[in-house]
């Protein structure tokens, strides 16, 4: 499965944004593909942030309170950043899929998995975002990340560490989640300081020392 370039009637038809605001407001006016989220959560972070991380799609939190990596995988992604160094304001923020999807369970509404018609959707808007954000390095935190940012699957195991995203300097490591569900607590633990190692190499590779925040 690659994805094609979007190539999308509606895409095609969309005028180019001048800016992140001109984008954000055509992003917050779009219709989600499948019904039911509250709103587009977009990116969120300073453009030309020296870090890009682009998550999957917003949660359950992230579409309540319209801002991406608010629940429990931001609050893990949050400590990681700090443990690697990197403050959270000064990194660029957002989602491959902007709109949640879910399955509702009585009062419970349980994250589905973007199929890769969706990634493609939403790639055109991604792709103009991290024109205009330009920061010097996209990170991909997990594989709907890495399948909208390279255009193809690739395996996180394999693939793991720095990359080349279609020219774009890039990335690549596990998503947070995927880290909260682990079941065994020191395989956890382990896998977490991997996750902080990751980070901490991303720091690196963006060539700017960012001050440690004040405990
Ligand atoms: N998971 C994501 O991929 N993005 C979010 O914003 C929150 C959870």
């Amino acid at each position: 499965m690659r994805l094609k370039r979007t190539s999308d009637e509606a895409a095609a038809k969309r005028a180019e944004p001048k800016s992140l605001d001109e984008l954000n407001a055509q992003i917050a006016s779009a219709a989600p593909l499948v019904p039911g989220a509250t709103r587009a959560v977009l990116g969120e972070g300073p453009v030309g942030a020296a870090i890009a991380l682009v998550g999957e799609q917003p949660g359950d939190q992230e579409d309540r309170q319209g801002r991406p990596f608010v629940g429990p995988a931001g609050l893990l992604l949050d400590r990681a950043l700090t443990e690697a160094g990197l403050d959270r304001h000064e990194v660029y923020v957002t989602n491959a899929v902007k709109h949640f999807k879910f399955q509702q369970r009585g009062k419970r509404r349980i994250h589905q998995k973007p199929t890769a018609g969706e990634v493609r959707h939403y790639r055109w808007w991604l792709d103009r975002e991290l024109q205009l954000v330009h920061p010097g390095v996209v990170v991909a935190l997990g594989a709907t990340a890495v399948l909208a940012l390279a255009g193809k699957p690739l395996s996180i195991a394999r693939f793991r560490g720095r990359a080349d995203f279609n020219g774009r300097r890039g990335f690549i490591t596990v998503h947070p989640s995927y880290l909260l569900r682990l079941p065994d607590r020191t395989a956890k633990e382990e896998a977490c300081r991997a996750f902080v190692g990751d980070l901490r190499s991303v720091r690196r590779l963006a060539g700017r020392i960012v001050p440690s925040p004040v405990h």
